[in-house]
């Protein structure tokens, strides 16, 4: 064999090994996948030679155009990348297992569009999906409200990153549509801390939820909004670091208008009271600390709080109404000397009482044996 044919046969052999490999790479049908599978085999290389070209858009009907340039880095970099193989998908496995002319024609409008691709991500994600089927989203989109958040609106669809990384991503994913209570969250004592990095502040689905969000209008969700609160509020660990006391619950519950709240969430939850829970005093998404003037339950601020309910009530109303605290000698003396006159009067008057009875028994047993 001279040196020219040798030459000849190597260069087959890789010519035929690069050809295997492309048609491989354009051929290979993606099986069916689901959570926890073996990676698809993946024929991207297919759909990259036209949507790895950059700058292309593709205008639909209604004017409104789709970026169809696909950065095949920000596929490979997200959570069904290739840079780990088991969370590598094809291009098919979301679309479908289509070839170009594309025949399927898109939507009329971008909004519709990202709709209809979100169906996609249902068919592996099963848990989740069914979740969001009774929450507040998934009946919007259901009853034709397409403003409502998809998989994709909170996700993205090429570049997905792992969501619970950065909590304070989540806030702000919640706040591109639900605007004003974002900015009041943003302005509230847990926004703030949220964004200055404190892991332990409720974000929105701490509150709400994440896939099966529930209307958090309703008479169940406001009987139980006093142990959301306590969640994190009653616990001595977490709250002995700011200095908080977790006496609020307990002092809460003792309260009449606790104690009726809770009677409720035992007995009728589904039937509203009109006493006061927690966010009627403190508020919703702009609850601030106890001493901010801006605040609700700041003295200055605080009647007009309480004449949400109780229209009538003067000036001294709210400081008939001792608050979390325990009467101490520091916090209200006053009621603190009071409670412990009482404390000391009650069983001493009682005792005297019992005292005198039985004396007068004694007198009239021992008067009946003389007489
Ligand atoms: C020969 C070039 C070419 C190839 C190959 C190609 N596409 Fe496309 N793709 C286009 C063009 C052009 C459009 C714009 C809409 C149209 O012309 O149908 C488009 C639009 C799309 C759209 C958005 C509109 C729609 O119809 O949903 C998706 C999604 C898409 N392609 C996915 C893919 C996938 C997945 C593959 C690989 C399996 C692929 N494409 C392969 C050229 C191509
Ligand atoms: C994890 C599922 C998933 C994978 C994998 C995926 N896509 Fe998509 N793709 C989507 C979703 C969802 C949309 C709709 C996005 C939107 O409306 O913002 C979409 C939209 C598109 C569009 C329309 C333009 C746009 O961004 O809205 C094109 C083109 C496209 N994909 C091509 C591809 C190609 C090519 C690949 C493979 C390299 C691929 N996709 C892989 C889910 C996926
Ligand atoms: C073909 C199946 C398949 C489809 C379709 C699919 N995924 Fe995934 N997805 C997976 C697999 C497998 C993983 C990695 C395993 C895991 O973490 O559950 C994953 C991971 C994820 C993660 C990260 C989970 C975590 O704990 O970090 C998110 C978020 C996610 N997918 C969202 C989506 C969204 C949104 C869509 C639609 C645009 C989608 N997926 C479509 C299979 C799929
Ligand atoms: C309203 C926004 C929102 C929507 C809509 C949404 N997600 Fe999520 N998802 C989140 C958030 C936020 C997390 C992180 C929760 C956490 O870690 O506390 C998450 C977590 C996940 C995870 C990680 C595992 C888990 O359950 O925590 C997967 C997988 C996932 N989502 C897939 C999906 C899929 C698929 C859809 C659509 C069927 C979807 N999500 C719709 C906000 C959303
Ligand atoms: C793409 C926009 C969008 C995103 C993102 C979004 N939502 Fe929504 N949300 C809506 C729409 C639209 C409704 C339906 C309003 C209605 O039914 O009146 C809704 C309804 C709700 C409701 C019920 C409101 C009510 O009045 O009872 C809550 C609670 C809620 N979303 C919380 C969240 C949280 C928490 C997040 C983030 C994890 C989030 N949403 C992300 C659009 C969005
Ligand atoms: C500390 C708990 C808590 C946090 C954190 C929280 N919420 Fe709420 N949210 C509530 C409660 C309680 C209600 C019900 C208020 C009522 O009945 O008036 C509510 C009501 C809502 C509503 C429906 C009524 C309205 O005001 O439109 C939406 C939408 C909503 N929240 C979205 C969000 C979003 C978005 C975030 C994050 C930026 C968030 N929430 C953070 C407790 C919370
Ligand atoms: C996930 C845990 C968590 C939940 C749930 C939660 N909080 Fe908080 N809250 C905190 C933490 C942590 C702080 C301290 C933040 C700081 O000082 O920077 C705080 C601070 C506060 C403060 C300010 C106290 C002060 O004067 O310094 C009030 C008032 C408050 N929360 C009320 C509520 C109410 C009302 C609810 C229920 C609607 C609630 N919180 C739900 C964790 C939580
Ligand atoms: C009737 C109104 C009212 C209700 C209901 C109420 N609070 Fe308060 N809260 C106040 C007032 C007023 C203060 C200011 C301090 C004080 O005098 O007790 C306060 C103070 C606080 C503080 C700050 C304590 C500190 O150490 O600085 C927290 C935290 C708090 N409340 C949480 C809650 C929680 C959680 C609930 C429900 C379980 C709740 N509050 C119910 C009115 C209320
Ligand atoms: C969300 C409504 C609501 C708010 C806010 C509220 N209360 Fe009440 N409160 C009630 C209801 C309802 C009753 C029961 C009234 C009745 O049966 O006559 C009650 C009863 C009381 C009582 C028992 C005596 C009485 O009048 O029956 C006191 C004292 C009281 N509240 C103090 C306060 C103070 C102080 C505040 C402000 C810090 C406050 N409340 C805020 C709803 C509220």
């Amino acid at each position: 064999m001279t040196r020219r044919t040798l030459h000849i046969i190597s260069c087959m052999i890789v010519g035929g090994a690069l050809l295997l490999a492309a048609w491989m790479m354009v051929a290979a049908p993606a099986p069916a996948f689901g959570q926890g599978d073996p990676p698809p085999d993946r024929n991207n290389g297919y759909c990259f030679v036209c949507h790895a070209q950059p700058d292309q858009a593709y205008t639909l009907p209604d004017g409104t155009t789709l970026d169809i340039t696909i950065d095949p880095a920000a596929l490979a970099g997200s959570v069904h990348g290739d840079s780990n193989p088991v969370r590598a998908l094809g291009c098919v496995n979301c679309h479908g297992d289509i070839t170009y002319p594309h025949l399927d024609l898109p939507p009329a409008d971008a909004r519709s569009y990202r709709v209809r691709a979100a169906a996609a991500c249902a068919t592996c994600h099963t848990d989740q999906a069914a979740d969001l089927a009774d929450g507040v989203h998934y009946t919007a989109l259901a009853s034709g409200d397409l403003r409502a958040a998809t998989c994709v609106d909170c996700h993205g669809s090429h570049a997905i990153q792992p969501p619970d990384e950065s909590r304070e991503h989540i806030s702000t994913t919640c706040g591109t549509c639900h605007q004003i209570a974002f900015a009041e969250y943003r302005q509230s004592v847990h926004g703030e801390a949220l964004f200055a990095g404190d892991p332990n502040v409720p974000t929105c689905v701490d509150c709400h939820g994440v896939h099966g969000i529930q209307h958090p209008t309703t008479a169940l969700f406001r009987n139980r909004s006093p142990e959301l609160c306590a969640t994190c509020h009653a616990d001595d660990a977490l709250m002995k670091e700011y200095g908080i006391s977790t006496n609020v619950f307990n002092s809460y519950l003792t309260d009449f208008h606790g104690a009726t709240v809770q009677l409720f969430e035992q007995q009728d939850p589904n039937v509203a009271t009109n006493k006061a829970v927690c966010f009627d005093c403190h508020g919703v998404h702009d609850i601030a600390r106890a001493d901010d003037n801006k605040g609700r339950v700041v003295r200055e601020n605080l009647l007009e709080t309480c004449q949400q309910c109780h229209p009538d009530a003067s000036s001294n109303f709210p400081a008939s109404w001792v608050g979390h605290y325990e009467p101490t000698t520091d916090e209200y003396p006053l009621l603190f000397a009071v409670n412990t006159f009482y404390l000391i009067l009650i069983p001493g008057v009682l005792g005297g009482f019992a005292l005198l009875i039985g004396s007068d028994i004694y007198r009239r047993i021992r008067q009946r044996r003389q007489g």
